[in-house]
């Protein structure tokens, strides 16, 4: 299969478009035809090898965790997919090596759920990893009706999908964005903030009491802005900034996980939840997805499409 490849940790000059054996396909585990997978920070984090403490990884790699493609082979004890199905997946496995920038992908079930019918094959893979981060968020910071929410980067992966599902949980939400985002964060439903030097102040002239929670998916000064604003420290949760727990509030990994992704893709096609996919490349361009990824000025997703 086409593949990309990573001999050694660096940043996007050391990908290389190459072939590799085609992935084997484990018990509880199917081989997936790569349609388009997403690109997330975390990809390049790993690729430089700043997670090099937390996962075994093996090179050389491909690098790669979210996927939208088709079934093309099962393997053994699995009843709950058929060749042919469309399936999206947070293909996360507890080492790095064989990843979703690539032709074919084998991913246990545990991974995957049936791709959102009304989503085409780039904004699916947007959805997986930043949807499930942005669900699972909401829920460790307990966000439903009636809160008002801070949500720090949203108009990123993280932050658009944040903003939309508290809004559909019956949250207020007030995004922190650059200018140039403000539309897009009305859009989504948020009532938009500047952020930088006097977010505090902002966030208090539209949430006079403070607020109930926080999503932080930007880290640093949003978790002392987030700390000084929250009526209650540990509804707090950042994916981006360790420190949050030093104020009281949760540092968050993503699980996988097969339930959340279900209602996820059910949320899509009921048209809670939509994608945006900001840039779209062609696989062999992934380098130049990631120089991109790494100016942190995405707005929703950028994805790779496999032909
Ligand atoms: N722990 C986990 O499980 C987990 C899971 C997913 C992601 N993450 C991490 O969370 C972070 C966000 O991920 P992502 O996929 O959402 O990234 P992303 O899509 O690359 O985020 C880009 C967005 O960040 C905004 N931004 C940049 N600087 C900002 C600031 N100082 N304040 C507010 N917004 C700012 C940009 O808005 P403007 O262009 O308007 O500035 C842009 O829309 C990354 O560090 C990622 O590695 C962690």
């Amino acid at each position: 299969m086409k593949a990309i490849i990573q001999q050694r940790y660096g940043g996007p000059e050391v990908l290389t478009v190459g072939e590799r054996p085609d992935p084997k396909v484990a018990p509880g585990e199917v081989l997936i035809r790569v349609r388009a997978a997403g690109v997330n920070p975390v990809d390049w984090k790993i690729g430089a090898g700043y997670l090099d403490p937390l996962m075994e990884v093996q090179f050389p790699i491909t690098p790669g965790w979210d996927v939208a493609g088709v079934v093309e082979a099962v393997g053994l004890d699995v009843h709950d997919y058929r060749v042919g199905d469309e399936v999206i997946g947070y293909a996360r496995k507890d080492w790095v090596s064989l990843g979703t920038y690539a032709e074919l992908v084998a991913a246990n079930v545990r991974l995957i759920a049936r791709k959102p019918a009304s989503l085409d094959w780039s904004r699916a893979a947007g959805l997986p990893l930043a949807g499930l981060t942005a669900y699972q968020a909401l829920d460790r910071a307990r966000v439903g009706d009636g809160d008002t929410v801070v949500v720090h980067a949203a108009a990123g992966g993280v932050g658009a999908f944040a903003t939309q599902l508290a809004v559909a949980r019956g949250a207020r939400v007030i995004g922190t964005a650059s200018e140039r985002n403000h539309d897009f964060l009305r859009g989504l439903g948020a009532e938009p903030v500047t952020y930088g030097e006097g977010l505090v102040e902002r966030v208090r002239t539209l949430a006079p009491g403070g607020v109930d929670a926080a999503v932080d998916g930007v880290g640093g000064e949003s978790v002392d802005a987030s700390h000084e604003l929250l009526r209650e420290a540990s509804r707090l949760v950042s994916v981006a900034d360790p420190r949050a727990e030093e104020v009281g509030g949760v540092n968050m990994w993503v699980r996988p996980n097969a339930a959340d992704l279900t209602e996820l893709s059910r949320l899509a096609d009921d048209g809670t939840l939509t994608v945006t996919v900001d840039r779209a490349f062609p696989l062999e361009e992934a380098a130049e997805a990631w120089r991109v990824s790494q100016e942190g000025r995405t707005r929703g997703k950028i994805v790779l499409t496999v032909a």
